[in-house]
């Protein structure tokens, strides 16, 4: 997705904003637009070398714009500076804060559109995914989904196969986030609850998880899902300085 293409469903937050102690806050952003106007002097050195590693030009910048962004929206609740910030690993290799603290957060791109989701509610972990309608559902199902996952996608319309397909599969991978284990076990084995559109803080069967589904903007589905009963879910686009004007606000989506 290409700078300026993006169009958020969510709106900008308001000119005072905090995080109430129930709350998850799950902001998006555009990285194609981030890279062009974040100081790149904020990353630590570990950062830069995995920066320097990545061999395309355009997920390199889109990597390193990630990590800025990380670090000045985590800036703004910590009271501090950017580049003060030190990460840490968790289980799984999730990344954390170095210096421990109740504030949680989880990263997740998916080409220009990223989603951050911050809390002190628990452990949580967030995707985006681009919804393929080309790819072989059939063929991932298999790989990923659970038997009656499988057979509710068989019954489901197929035009509505695309969107409750990734609903599942997001759900999964926010699942496996927010533990930090990640997709390393089969995701087969975790299953991504009631299929219907979770449009607030929704029970995750047979697990301590909440899930939230996430429409940030047309064409991707994204979950929420954190370890421990938030309140309220609370979403917004990302300010971009000097860029605000470009970001297309629209109005919320509702679910398919
Ligand atoms: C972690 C994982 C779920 C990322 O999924 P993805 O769809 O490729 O990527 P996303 O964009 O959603 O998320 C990437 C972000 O998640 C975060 N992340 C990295 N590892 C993580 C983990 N174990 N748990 C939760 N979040 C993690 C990072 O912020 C990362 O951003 P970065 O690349 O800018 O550092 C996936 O790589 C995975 O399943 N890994 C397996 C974990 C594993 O094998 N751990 C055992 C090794 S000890």
């Amino acid at each position: 997705m290409s700078a300026g293409a993006v169009r958020w469903t969510w709106p900008l937050p308001p000119r005072e904003w905090s995080l109430e102690p129930g709350e998850v806050h799950v902001w998006c952003a555009d990285l194609d637009q981030l890279a062009a106007v974040l100081p790149a002097a904020a990353l630590s050195a570990d950062e830069r070398e995995r920066e320097r590693r990545i061999r395309v030009p355009q997920v390199r910048t889109r990597f390193a714009a990630g990590r800025g962004w990380l670090r000045e929206r985590l800036a703004r609740y910590l009271g501090t500076d950017p580049a003060r910030i030190e990460f840490g690993r968790g289980p799984g290799g999730k990344p954390k804060l170095a210096s421990g603290g109740a504030l949680h957060f989880n990263l997740s791109h998916a080409g220009a559109v990223a989603l951050l989701a911050v809390s002190r509610v628990g452990e949580l972990g967030v995707d985006v995914e681009a919804v393929d309608a080309h790819r072989d559902l059939e063929e991932l199902a298999e790989r990923t989904c659970t038997a009656r996952e499988r057979e509710l996608l068989r019954g489901a319309a197929p035009d509505e196969r695309p969107a409750l397909f990734h609903r599942l599969w997001t759900r999964k991978e926010a699942f496996g986030k927010a533990t930090g284990a990640g997709l390393a076990s089969d995701p087969r084995r975790i299953a991504a609850g009631d299929p219907a559109p979770a449009v607030a803080p929704t029970p995750l069967a047979g697990t301590p998880g909440w899930v939230q589904d996430l429409w940030p903007c047309a064409g991707h589905a994204g979950a929420l899902v954190v370890l421990g009963r938030p309140e309220r879910v609370t979403a917004f686009a990302a300010p971009v300085p000097d860029l605000d004007a470009g970001l297309g606000i629209l109005p919320a989506d509702p679910p398919s």
